[in-house]
């Protein structure tokens, strides 16, 4: 699948997005390793600290599904920056994918992209945990 596609797919969860609280719609796409694509827009609450990112409600129902592993997410806002996932997003996703690709687009449709790992380095994983 190419960037582009996966970008719209992001863009398409993005229109879904309940977000009356910041009016900050984000959409994001989450590309597995057999291909298969689970979107999510973020769902805010009015008990703010429930809110969801768009990523964190990708990844769930990918793994919901059975999914776990994943290759590349697109994450796509209305902003004119690029939407990079929050610090609590990037943890969730180096769960399941260390190695995974994140393209991240600005409103324009101009887009980066760069390894989790450069996102997030030096993460806490089930490695570090002695009793396991
Ligand atoms: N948000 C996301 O969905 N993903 C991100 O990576 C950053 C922030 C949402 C959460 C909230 O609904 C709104 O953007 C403003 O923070």
């Amino acid at each position: 699948m190419t960037d582009r596609k996966l970008l719209s797919m992001a863009a398409e969860a993005m229109a879904n997005s309940y977000s009356p609280y910041s009016r900050f719609k984000v959409g994001a796409a989450i590309e597995c390793t057999d291909g298969k694509v689970f979107s999510g827009c973020n769902i805010e609450n009015s008990a703010f600290a429930s809110t969801m990112c768009a990523e964190a409600a990708a990844i769930a129902v990918a793994v919901s599904a059975g999914e776990r592993n994943f290759k590349r997410i697109a994450i796509i806002s209305e902003g004119n920056t690029y939407c990079f996932p929050c610090g609590s997003c990037r943890q969730l996703l180096i769960e399941f994918a260390p190695d995974l690709e994140v393209l991240s687009a600005r409103a324009d449709g101009r887009y980066v992209s760069y390894s989790l790992s450069s996102l997030l380095p030096m993460a806490f994983g089930k490695e570090h945990m002695s009793n396991l």
